[in-house]
């Protein structure tokens, strides 16, 4: 007797089983997870596959991830610690490595994540060798050039997140400090992510208005209201909790 499923679908043509916009997400920490969280709900990718060491926490996060496929249309979320899971991924998004400890820089961390990028870089390659890479992992900046060289891939297909986070960050607190919503408040930090960033004081501006014309002393120290202190909380965030 044939089974239910024989009996429910009959396939009228070979099932496509090559996923055409295949995500990896390296590193299932809070920040790996949160991309994973973004991807699946703004329907990114057809398939997401998730790669980390800590294999019991991997098999954890990967199941509350699939029995939530009802909110999102991926169709394939797959998981393990060997890199052929990640096989013919379009976009590899790399997360994984040492984190600060308390009173650790960025900065403290790039021999520790330089060699896990050895060690990491060449399978993800080797598997999906037309993928481009992002990335997160800190000191975000050296470990993409890192990244680029170790890839042997075109510097167009290691891209780092630089100072996204940092910017999306100055940006909020901007509009925390005006009452307005931070999609109206523009301005960018440049340079390298974390504690030498660079705040762009003469380009913020609210809804096209820059605020250095109305008080042209932004950002400096005689800023009698202390624009100031909105780069160092952004600095700052790195050494909380
Ligand atoms: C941070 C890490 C991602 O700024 O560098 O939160």
């Amino acid at each position: 007797m044939s089974t239910v499923k024989e009996q429910l679908i009959e396939n009228l043509i070979e099932e496509d089983k090559v996923s055409q916009s295949k995500i990896t997400i390296v590193g299932t920490g809070a920040v790996g997870m949160a991309c994973a969280i973004c991807i699946l709900l703004k329907d990114l990718a057809d398939e997401l596959a998730l790669v980390d060491v800590a294999v019991d926490k991997l098999k954890g996060e990967t199941m509350d991830l699939q029995h939530g496929s009802l909110f999102f249309n991926t169709s394939k979320i797959i998981s393990g610690k060997d890199y052929s899971v990640s096989a013919n991924s379009k976009l590899v998004i790399v997360t994984a490595g040492a984190r600060q400890q308390e009173g650790e820089s960025r900065l403290d961390l790039v021999q520790r994540n330089v060699n896990i990028m050895k060690s990491i870089i060449p399978a993800i390659v080797q598997n999906s060798p037309d993928c481009k890479m992002l990335i997160v992992s800190n000191p975000v900046d050296i470990l993409t050039y890192v990244v680029w060289k170790i890839s042997g891939l075109p510097a167009t297909r290691v891209i780092g997140s630089g100072c996204n986070l940092d910017s999306a960050r100055f940006r909020y607190l901007i509009g925390e400090k005006l009452g307005v919503h931070p999609t109206s408040c523009h301005g960018w930090i440049i340079g390298e992510h974390g504690d030498s960033s660079v705040p762009l004081w003469s380009g913020v501006n609210v809804a096209g208005v820059a605020l250095k014309t109305l008080d042209p002393k932004l950002g400096t120290d005689s800023d009698k209201d202390q624009w100031k202190n909105i780069h160092k909380q952004v600095v700052g965030r790195a050494y909380m909790e």
